[in-house]
């Protein structure tokens, strides 16, 4: 987010000066490169390096004595308990006031992080002043949360549908306005933990409608019918709007599953409820087994059979598998009894990384396949889990080489026009019968469009 934010300040002229923790993500956006899978993301790197208006340094002093405005983007992690983990916002703040120790020139500090309504008033102001040792006349704190969705980061950071921004005192919005001046994005003031809540309640409502969706995909699988048919359909009202909603294995990613656990977490310390929120987490849940009763109702028993899962990233365009439904989904696949192979464009070695890091010794990790025919070769079943576009231009050739040639369209995206000889069920696509008996025993079947 940091990376991306900062680059679009520099995109629209402002010079940007920009530190990390890591020394490695330092060397690597200095040597022009991302550090992260991100479409658009490197050529904006190397054009606003280029121009000499985004400079990365290697202390957080020379970061403080060269820019005016600071914006925190560091990590807001979700503790096992879903309450918000403050440390590495706590360390960065301790560290970023002690480099404004003893200077009396106006700094604005801004937390960009996506932090629990509250934040910035009882923990970030204080422990700058704190450390700073600046009062009011010579520190700014501002909120300024960030919306900007992965696998489309950089034109959401480009040009933001909206800017909020959370102040208590006229000059810190007057910096903040400079900062933002020509993104041609709606700005909205409000107060710092308004402006908190706007990105939870923005995240919650998101959320909800996915789950709204992914709850439709059941009755439409029941009753019969397609879901994205009745989707458009309702989402057609502009009261409720099409977009999100969107029928899928289920939302991943970084913030969904975090902030709304922080969010429902905060809500019960405050003594209130978050019940709308922990909805659509419970529906999200619900929805990576209903994933895998699906793949079980159409390929028929799983142990002893091969089932290729494409697509490893939450979704298409990002190499992030923060909470990717591939977990889940391999995981039941496994422990099922079938053998299952990977594959994904770019997030394979993050799978991997991150399988380790889950399951340790206690769960072999699938196989990783380099390319999709490896992954096909003799499989009874694909899934397609994230819908990358090399998976939906479907060369005829994968077909021929399946065992059984059964696609579980998680997506849909190849549901409507089904490539010749491919079975493909898609979810939310009813009736769903359990595998008809041309499914089990390898003959081609009816495709399903
Ligand atoms: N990823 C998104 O799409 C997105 C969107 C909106 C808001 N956010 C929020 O933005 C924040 C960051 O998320 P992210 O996905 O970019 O995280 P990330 O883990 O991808 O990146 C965070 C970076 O911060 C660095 N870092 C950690 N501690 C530091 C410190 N003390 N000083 C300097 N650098 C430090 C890390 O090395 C890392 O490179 C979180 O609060 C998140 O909820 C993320």
């Amino acid at each position: 987010m940091g990376i991306a934010t900062g680059l679009a300040f520099a995109h629209h002229g402002r010079k940007v000066f920009a530190y990390d923790v890591n020394p490695q993500v330092r060397a690597t956006l200095r040597a022009s490169r991302s550090p992260y899978r991100e479409l658009g993301l490197e050529p904006l790197l190397r054009t606003e390096i280029r121009a000499g208006r985004f400079v990365v340094v290697d202390d957080l002093a020379e970061l403080s004595r060269e820019a005016q405005v600071l914006f925190l983007c560091v990590p807001t992690p979700a503790s096992a308990s879903g309450r918000i983990n403050l440390a590495p916002l706590r360390g960065a703040v301790k560290e970023l006031g002690a480099t404004l120790r003893g200077r009396r020139d106006f700094r604005l500090v801004v937390l960009k992080s996506t932090v629990v309504p509250g934040t910035a008033d009882s923990v970030v102001e204080p422990l700058l002043r704190q450390a700073s040792a600046r009062g009011p006349d010579s520190l700014g704190v501002a909120s300024n949360p960030e919306f900007l969705a992965e696998g489309r980061m950089v034109a959401d950071a480009l040009a933001p549908a909206r800017v909020v921004f959370g102040v208590c005192d006229r000059r810190s919005e007057r910096w903040l306005r400079q900062v933002y001046a020509g993104f041609g994005a709606p700005i909205l003031t409000l107060s710092r933990p308004e402006a908190e809540l706007v990105k939870y309640s923005s995240n919650a409502f998101l959320a909800l409608k996915v789950s709204f969706a992914n709850e439709l995909s059941r009755w439409t699988e029941r009753l019969g019918g397609n879901v994205d048919a009745v989707a458009t359909a309702v989402g057609a009202d502009p009261r409720i709007g099409p977009s999100f909603l969107r029928a899928g294995p289920g939302f991943g990613g970084s913030c969904f599953e975090k902030d709304l656990r922080a969010f429902a977490h905060r809500a019960g310390e405050l003594g209130l409820a978050a019940r709308a929120a922990e909805a659509a987490l419970a529906i999200n849940r619900e929805q990576a087994d209903h994933v895998v009763d699906l793949i079980r109702a159409t390929a028929g028993d799983l142990a002893g059979s091969t089932v290729a899962v494409l697509g490893l990233a939450f979704k298409p365009g990002t190499d992030d598998v923060r909470e990717s439904r591939a977990f889940p989904i391999v995981e039941s696949l496994l422990r099922a009894g079938a053998s299952v192979r990977v594959h994904d464009p770019v997030a394979q070695g993050n799978f991997e990384r991150e399988w380790r890091q889950r399951f340790g010794e206690s769960l072999p990790p699938p196989s990783s396949c380099s390319s999709v025919p490896a992954a096909l070769r003799a499989a009874d079943t694909a899934v397609l889990q994230a819908d990358w576009p090399e998976y939906v231009r479907w060369n005829a050739r994968w077909t021929r080489t399946m065992r059984r040639p059964l696609l579980v369209d998680l997506r849909r995206a190849l549901t409507a026009a089904a490539p010749a000889g491919l079975t493909v069920v898609g979810l939310g696509v009813g009736p769903v019968a359990s595998a008809t008996p041309a499914a089990r025993s390898g003959k081609r079947s009816r495709r399903r469009s």
